[in-house]
């Protein structure tokens, strides 16, 4: 790219125009089978060491949502939106390495010999430090909930990643695992009139540093 042309396609077009949602139309909702490809698009998203330690509560029946609503700070976007996922991280272990690689031999796409030099380095890095562990969780469940957005712009819905929640009375709700995080929930659903335009960002020139 050279000074002074904007790169357009598809894709950049997607990511430019997206916002966060603030109204939804309450009336629409997606198929169990269209919140699967969402998910399914999320998955694709790269995980460290490919642990894939995400995991994905799709509130999306009214009776579900009341559950949520008022340990989300009766949010809008809770009721409003076809679905609301709650996105957990799952705490990096490395145990389940041969496990998630084993596909990936099978189809050869990674030599055999090679899920060993994949499992001790990860060992190593997280085993004895819970903070990394959970570094690790928020940092998938963004990864997969980043893609899930796009997706869902990519296909005319709108989306709300949200961390306004009681955390801790999420896990009790919604029986998350003790090694699981609620990184966050993200609603996602067709959108109705009158949200916000976009919001300007700080200048490049404030967050980029060139070295
Ligand atoms: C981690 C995170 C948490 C957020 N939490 C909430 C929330 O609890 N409620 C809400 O209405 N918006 C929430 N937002 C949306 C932000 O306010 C919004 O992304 C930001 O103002 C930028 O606007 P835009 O997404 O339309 O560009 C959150 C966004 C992120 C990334």
């Amino acid at each position: 790219m050279t000074k002074g042309t904007t790169m357009t396609n598809a894709v950049i077009d997607c990511i430019l125009s997206r916002t966060a949602t603030k109204y939804y139309d309450r009336a629409a909702i997606l198929s169990d089978d269209q919140i699967r490809e969402l998910v399914r698009i999320g998955t694709t998203a790269p995980t460290s060491f490919h642990m894939q330690n995400w995991r994905f509560i799709a509130v999306r029946t009214r009776e579900a949502k009341a559950r949520l609503s008022p340990i989300a700070w009766s949010q809008p976007a809770v009721t409003d939106a076809a679905v609301t996922f709650i996105v957990c991280g799952q705490l990096a272990d490395s145990s389940v390495i041969p496990e998630r690689l084993a596909p990936l031999v099978e189809a050869g796409v990674m030599p055999a010999a090679m899920v060993p030099e994949w499992e001790n380095p990860a060992r190593d890095l997280y085993m004895d430090y819970p903070q990394r562990q959970r570094d690790e969780a928020v940092r998938t469940g963004t990864f997969g909930a980043a893609a899930m957005i796009y997706a869902a712009r990519s296909m005319g819905l709108g989306s709300t990643p949200m961390i306004g929640f009681d955390a801790d009375a999420v896990h009790r709700e919604f029986g998350l695992g003790e090694n699981e995080v609620p990184v966050m929930l993200l609603s996602i659903g067709a959108e109705r009139p009158g949200n916000w335009a976009q919001k300007p960002r700080r200048p490049v020139a404030d967050v980029l540093d060139f070295v």
